[in-house]
């Protein structure tokens, strides 16, 4: 298995991110506007393509090594033509690659199988999936109302359709433990976890980023906090990754109380999805879980003012999309939600994949 290399140091990192955003903006220039539209209509074929290859399971299916077309086709039940059409596109754009007559994984690609370490599988499952294309469906009517395609597509606000049908549930919980598996070497790498005892992750799903924390912490406990029914996954991946006897698991209402006794609290994508009354509410109930030298940390993306490319500006559609309530946030909306509810804001911290805003008790 291709494991991808330990990420450079931050300031490489950032360095490329920001030539990459130079050279993006120079390649987009360099086609006509009416083509710069073409192109830009052809993200949906990419988000559907790497979906229906990952629902095929092509990755996995190249594990042991490189095949033909007609191989590759019986294995995971596909027409033969068909197929080599999607990984003819698939090639040409940075997934799969082609050896001979015959076609394998790429560093891209193995990311796909469901189980690498980095598996990006379960997320790109997600957004490919057909009742997110039906959510994203209703954007125009989103856009005109301002509130969710959720609720447009099925009657329901986004968390009680997760709660309503499990199988669905279930595939945002796997797709979050795979945007996790991305964040969380950024934030172990960026943030020093060095002077707490306790970590508590305020809707930390199934303790995917707890666990890497933690690990990357030996002397560090935790405390896994979310709904039951997703908490409820949470065991088996502390187990799994060797952690479980350093963290509780605790299911509850983030809108009712927050665990107490805990000095650090961790909210990684938990205030996007809401709106700034109830964003004030739970960052209210941590407040009145924290002791005084207790520090909060909000993973999230900061939109910069700028007009700059950042991939925030697309995870706000998807809030508005999926959540109707959720959006991310510019530095100084964060800190006017903290002072809301009795924190400030005492830093930004760039962890690159991820931005941390740190808050005190004010
Ligand atoms: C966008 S996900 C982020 C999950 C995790 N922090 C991560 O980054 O992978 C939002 C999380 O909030 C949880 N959540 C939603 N409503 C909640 C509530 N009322 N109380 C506790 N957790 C809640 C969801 O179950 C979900 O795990």
């Amino acid at each position: 298995m291709k494991v991808t290399p330990p990420n450079p140091p931050g300031w490489v990192v950032d360095s490329f991110l920001r030539a990459r955003h130079v050279l993006g903006r120079t390649f987009r220039g360099m086609v006509p506007a009416t083509a710069r539209v073409l192109e830009g209509s052809f993200g949906l074929i990419e988000t559907k393509s790497l979906g229906a290859a990952a629902d095929l399971g092509v990755a996995d299916a190249l594990a042991s090594g490189p095949l033909s077309t007609e191989a590759l086709s019986e294995r995971v039940g596909a027409n033969p033509d068909a197929l080599a059409r999607l990984l003819r596109l698939l090639v040409s754009i940075g997934y799969f690659a082609e050896d001979g007559d015959r076609w394998t994984n790429n560093a891209t690609s193995e990311l796909l199988r469901e189980d690498h370490p980095e598996s990006m599988r379960a997320w790109v499952v997600f957004l490919g999936s057909d009742w997110v294309g039906t959510i994203w469906n209703e954007l125009p009517a989103s856009i005109r109302t301002g509130r969710s395609g959720t609720e447009a597509a099925f009657g329901m606000e986004y968390f009680d359709l997760m709660q309503q049908r499990p199988e669905t549930g279930a595939v945002f919980d796997a797709a979050m433990a795979a945007a996790s598996r991305f964040t969380a070497p950024f934030v172990c790498a960026g943030y020093d976890f060095a002077g707490f005892t306790r970590v508590c992750d305020v809707g930390g799903g199934t303790g995917t980023l707890l666990a890497s924390i933690l690990t990357a912490n030996p002397g560090l406990r935790g405390v896994v906090f979310d709904l039951p029914e997703v908490v409820a996954g949470a065991p088996a991946e502390l187990a799994t990754r060797g952690v479980a006897d350093r963290c509780d698991v605790i299911g509850g209402d983030f809108f009712a109380s927050v665990p107490r006794g805990c000095d650090l609290y961790l909210l990684q994508s938990i205030v996007h999805d809401w709106d700034d009354d109830s964003s004030v509410r739970i960052l209210t109930r941590v407040r009145e879980a924290m002791d005084p030298g207790s520090r909060v940390l909000l993973l999230e993306g900061i939109v910069p003012t700028s007009t700059v490319m950042h991939p925030s500006k697309y995870a706000d559609l998807l809030m508005l999309v999926l959540t109707g309530r959720g959006r991310e946030r510019t530095e100084p909306e964060y800190a006017a939600l903290a002072a809301r509810a009795g924190l400030r804001l005492e830093r930004a911290i760039n962890l690159l994949a991820r931005d941390g805003i740190e808050l005190v008790v004010a």
